[in-house]
């Protein structure tokens, strides 16, 4: 199957040497090691968050040229509350900058935003900025931008067995009409097709709670550079290597 590349300009195609066959439709990132990039440096750990803001955007235009579908980004877990609060402030300020310096580029890209996770527990401040990019960009219907936001997949999953023992009490739901897609159904990813390849950083080769059911068949790819020098050119890395991944789902 060979795809379209609607986004690419001249130049950036001809700077991708693979072909655009076999993309993966679900691209979910652990971005890690923002805290290590700026130690590094001799800056505070916060430099590093700030830094890897810009590389968002450079993997939001990088996977709309390529056509992906749906691109999660794990940006705060439900265990990042164990971090220092002036670190969590900062962190929970990063969604309105990103928003307020690319907004405009996603809208050209016709990208679409939402979030997973426990959005209400969110700073007031951070839910605005958020839900104005949601509803800015409702109508667009080009790749699905999903922010993992004080997401956690044990979380989600427990809420899901919550929501579904609910709906067997009040009648809603029978335990003989329930199966894998309908419990899929229950998950902040309802709907979604399942991440086809999972891409984190900093070489860090663990899960950390992210989409623990949805990645039952995802493929990994490890790499040692830390989240702010994450370029385009280590996203092309990531999608030739999965081009080349035999996927057998069990089957032969
Ligand atoms: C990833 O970078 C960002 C978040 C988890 C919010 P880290 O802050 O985890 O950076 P390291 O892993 O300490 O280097
Ligand atoms: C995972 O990174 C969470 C995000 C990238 C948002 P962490 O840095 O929190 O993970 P651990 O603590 O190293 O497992
Ligand atoms: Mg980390």
């Amino acid at each position: 199957m060979s795809i379209k590349i609607p986004f690419f300009k001249k130049k950036q195609k001809e700077e991708f040497q693979g072909e655009l066959e076999n993309v993966p439709r679900h691209v979910a990132i652990i971005m890690d090691g923002n805290g290590r990039w700026a130690e590094r440096k001799g800056l505070p750990r916060v430099a590093g968050h700030k830094e890897g803001v810009h590389a968002v955007n450079k993997v939001v235009r990088a996977a709309a040229k390529a056509d992906v579908e749906v691109l999660t980004m794990f940006a705060f877990s439900t265990e990042n509350w164990k971090r220092p609060k002036s670190e969590i402030e900062f962190l929970m300020k990063l969604p309105k900058e990103f928003l307020h310096v690319y907004l405009p580029e996603i809208m050209e890209n016709n990208v679409r935003i939402n979030t997973i996770g426990e959005f209400e527990a969110l700073p007031e401040h951070t839910k605005e900025a958020i839900q104005h990019a949601i509803d800015e960009t409702k109508h667009n219907d080009g790749m699905l931008l999903n922010f993992a936001l004080n997401y956690g997949g044990r979380f989600e999953i427990m809420r899901a067995v919550k929501q579904i023992v609910n709906d067997i009490d009040c009648a809603k739901l029978s335990v003989e009409a329930l199966d894998e897609n309908l419990f899929s159904d229950y998950l902040y990813t309802n709907g979604l097709q399942d991440p086809d390849l999972l891409i984190r950083t900093s070489g860090e080769q663990r899960l950390s709670n992210f989409m623990l059911w949805q990645s039952a068949y995802t493929e990994f790819w490890f790499t040692d550079v830390l989240w702010p020098d994450f370029d385009e050119s280590v996203w092309w890395q990531a999608l030739n290597e999965y081009q080349h991944r035999k996927r057998r789902f069990g089957g032969l």
